[in-house]
């Protein structure tokens, strides 16, 4: 009897012990390389959606287990870490990667192995939808796409700051830079604007002073520079050292703790909230956020966009397992088309690519400080 009982008693273990077995979810972000300050946001967001998840008891029952690497904003880098997630610890899901040129090579790895992939910030098309246009399978973003954000901003170029005559400068070997200079000039040239200069540089480059001076010389009313916080630093300070007064313009990459507001003063970026929002969903998640993660004089931080879409983005992947009632990715990502997500950037349901539609917040840079300047509906 006693050894009946015995047996019982370790059948009834094991199988709880299986219920209760881990779920792993890779976590991919730039932690180093050019934009630390990206990987870092996106990780403390993520990582606070999994806390909220596991206080209430996991997912399907089990505990949710990030694993999180390093993607460097670099498509090799990210390839190795998405492999190590992959074959390694058998991710069946990855939250990442942050950069559009780092994510695009992991959709395809991914796919392949039927790991479902959400990245929470990459803005280029070609993250969900391949080279022939058909949506990948188990590609999602919780983030809005570049040709509506470079359309907006040229929008707003051309309307709100009366800028006639643009100047597009860019990183030719940046898939989210170039993406972004070609929705601008699409849009700019077809709403009567003239492009009267475009210059590239390459991720390496330090000194900008020949393009700066093609600059002053062409007179534009309006510059677009949609690149990193880091190159938006370089440039516009050695702008301002050359006596350059016109606005430069960018697009969700300007956003940063680490921004150099002094230098992009007179700025405007397109970014995906703004903590000045006063929906429920932006002001629970402001306290816990602020709750969950101080500054070095032991405040509570406020998160940037960064650490708001990575947030939503976990949100929306734990939603979609739960709605699914399986871990199988199949299953989820027919859960995850079929959703409507209220997250703290906006309502969020997929279009047939895979991409959120939602709205776009503007914001202005000033030497002290970031503010609020619009919001445009898709
Ligand atoms: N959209 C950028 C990209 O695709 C990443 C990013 C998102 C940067 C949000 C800042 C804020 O590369």
């Amino acid at each position: 009897m006693k050894r009946v009982l015995t047996i019982a008693l370790a059948l009834v273990l094991t199988v709880a012990s299986l219920s209760a077995a881990d779920l792993k979810v890779g976590v991919l972000s730039p932690l180093t390389g050019p934009v630390p300050s990206f990987g870092l946001s996106v990780k403390e967001g993520t990582l606070l959606a999994v806390s909220e998840w596991n206080a209430k008891g996991g997912i399907l029952g089990q505990k949710i287990v990030p694993v999180i690497e390093d993607g460097q904003c670099d498509a090799a880098a990210a390839t190795n870490a998405a492999n190590k997630l992959i074959n390694q610890d058998q991710v069946k899901f990855i939250l990442g990667e942050v950069c559009s040129g780092a994510t695009i090579p992991v959709t395809e790895l991914a796919g392949a192995a039927k790991v479902l992939l959400l990245s929470p910030t990459a803005t280029n098309p070609n993250v969900t939808v391949d080279k022939a246009g058909k949506t990948k399978d188990f590609a999602f973003r919780a983030c809005y796409i570049d040709p509506f954000q470079g359309g907006i901003l040229a929008q707003f170029s051309y309307t709100r700051l009366k800028a006639k005559n643009a100047f597009i400068l860019y990183d030719q070997g940046n898939d989210y830079t170039i993406g972004l200079a070609n929705a601008f000039e699409a849009q700019f040239t077809k709403l009567g604007g003239k492009v009267v200069g475009k210059e590239t540089y390459t991720k390496t480059d330090t000194d900008f002073s020949a393009i700066l001076a093609k600059i002053k010389a062409a007179k534009p009313e309006v510059v677009l520079l949609p690149d990193y916080y880091n190159i938006v630093n370089l440039v516009t300070k050695q702008a301002k050292e050359k006596g350059i007064t016109v606005p430069f313009v960018g697009g969700d990459g300007w956003d940063s703790p680490d921004l150099d507001k002094a230098a992009a003063a007179g700025g405007y970026y397109t970014n995906h909230y703004s903590p000045e929002d006063k929906r429920a969903e932006v002001v629970n998640f402001l306290k816990a956020y602020a709750a969950a993660y101080k500054d070095d004089a032991g405040k509570g931080k406020v998160p940037d966009a960064l650490a708001t879409l990575g947030y939503d983005g976990a949100n929306l992947l734990f939603t979609a397992i739960k709605n699914a009632g399986s871990t199988d990715t199949t299953k989820v990502k027919e859960a995850l088309e079929k959703i409507s997500f209220n997250g703290v950037t906006g309502k969020i349901t997929f279009d047939k690519a895979h991409n959120p539609v939602k709205a776009l917040t503007i914001l202005s840079v000033t030497k002290d400080k970031i503010a609020f300047d619009s919001v445009v509906q898709p």
